[in-house]
């Protein structure tokens, strides 16, 4: 489990084991651009400003991954408590 923060408004959302990071920022009434919902197309990927994504999908390289920049909340996790992201 680990927490999303939304830069800008400060709101912490609990991102649970077992659950995607798009479906928890749903619940909360988060609404992140979602497709393949398996890491291949790119079409949610989002601004990190802090902590450190564990990444999951195939769609960024090697390079953009150690950007630790982004990342796709359709399936990827994060390495930290808590990650602060950019929408
Ligand atoms: Fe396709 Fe996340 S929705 S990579």
């Amino acid at each position: 489990a680990f927490e999303i923060e939304i830069a800008g408004t400060g709101q912490v959302i609990h991102v649970p084991a077992g659950l995607s990071a798009t479906a928890a920022l749903a619940a909360a009434g988060i609404e992140v651009p979602l497709s393949c919902e398996q890491g291949i197309c790119g079409t949610c990927l989002t601004t990190v400003l802090s902590g450190v994504p564990d990444h999951r999908d195939m769609y960024l390289s090697p390079a953009e991954r150690a950007a630790n920049d982004c990342f796709t909340p359709c399936c990827s996790r994060a390495l930290t408590a808590r990650l602060i992201i950019d929408l």
